[in-house]
């Protein structure tokens, strides 16, 4: 698929998947979402794909919602399938990513575009980033998961204020409310995601994985996280990565993971 919308550029196993539409500030309209599914189903297929890192064109924004011009006139229907097939596609498709996906918000995450980074497995900043979930004040709740995972990572009345109050936090108030774990300059944001994307292939990719998992049981309804946590565990005896992984750290030399 040629993507129009989005620009994907592998560079040794770190995979970066920037919107790019940065005259509509990159929000995201349908057509953005199906290319972002494509270009994570292709990544999920990709052996050369280890960590994926998700940022936005221009100096202004990361993405600055879904796209208004959009949906206006859509009707109740639309409007919920319009939130189910967002969140099946794209939103709840990263959070479930196999792979490490690390959101760089370069700049506004305002409503699907916050939701989008809030997918993400977690989250830098840059320190001109502002970030929202503006929808009531256009008549609307967040429907790509942001009511959802927004109070899970900062609690559930900073959640409802932001929410209620459609205001912008910058990037040292997201980083005190464990919004976003680093922020650094925007000349220094994808060079920093780089970095982590680095520290984090040194290890074994399968085990990651099976950690992903792991904590994401804690967020699913009527699943018990610490039976998936014992289940993934045990899984890991049976991976090449285990043997690899232990007998290095027992011969006293670096890891050399056959699943990465
Ligand atoms: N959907 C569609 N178009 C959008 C958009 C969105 N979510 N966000 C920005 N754009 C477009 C603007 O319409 C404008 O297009 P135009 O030049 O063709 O008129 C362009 O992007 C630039 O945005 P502009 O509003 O002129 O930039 P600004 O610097 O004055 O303001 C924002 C920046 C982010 C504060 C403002 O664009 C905004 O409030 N956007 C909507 C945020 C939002 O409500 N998101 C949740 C959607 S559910």
């Amino acid at each position: 698929m040629n993507f129009e919308n989005i620009l994907v550029e592998n560079n040794e196993g770190i995979l970066q998947i920037t919107i790019d539409r940065p005259t509509k500030l990159n929000a995201l309209n349908k057509a953005t979402i199906e290319e972002l599914h494509v270009a994570f189903e292709d990544a999920k297929e990709d052996e050369d794909v280890k960590v994926i890192i998700l940022t936005g064109s221009g100096e202004k924004a990361f993405v600055a919602g879904a796209d208004i011009s959009e949906f206006s006139d859509y009707s109740p229907k639309e409007g919920k399938a319009l939130a189910a097939e967002g969140q099946a596609k794209l939103f709840d498709f990263i959070a479930n990513f196999s792979k490490p996906v690390i959101a760089a918000v370069n700049g506004f995450a305002l409503g699907g575009g916050l939701e989008l980074a809030m997918a993400a497995h977690f989250r830098i900043a840059s320190d001109n980033a502002k970030m929202g979930l503006p929808e009531v004040s256009l008549g609307l709740i967040p429907g790509y998961g942001g009511t959802q995972r927004l109070p899970q990572l900062v609690g559930k009345g900073r959640a409802m204020e932001m929410i209620m109050t459609a205001g912008m936090i910058d990037a040292n108030q997201a980083l005190q409310y464990n919004l976003v774990n680093h922020v650094v300059s925007q000349e220094e944001l994808l060079d920093f995601a780089e970095k982590l994307a680095g520290k984090i292939m040194r290890n074994s990719l399968v085990a990651i994985s099976s950690a992903i998992k792991a904590v994401n049981a804690n967020y699913e309804t009527g699943v018990n996280g610490f039976e998936t946590e014992i289940n993934e565990f045990g899984s890991c005896f049976g991976t090449a990565d285990f043997e690899e992984g232990t007998s290095a750290f027992l011969n006293k030399r670096k890891a050399d993971f056959p699943g990465n």
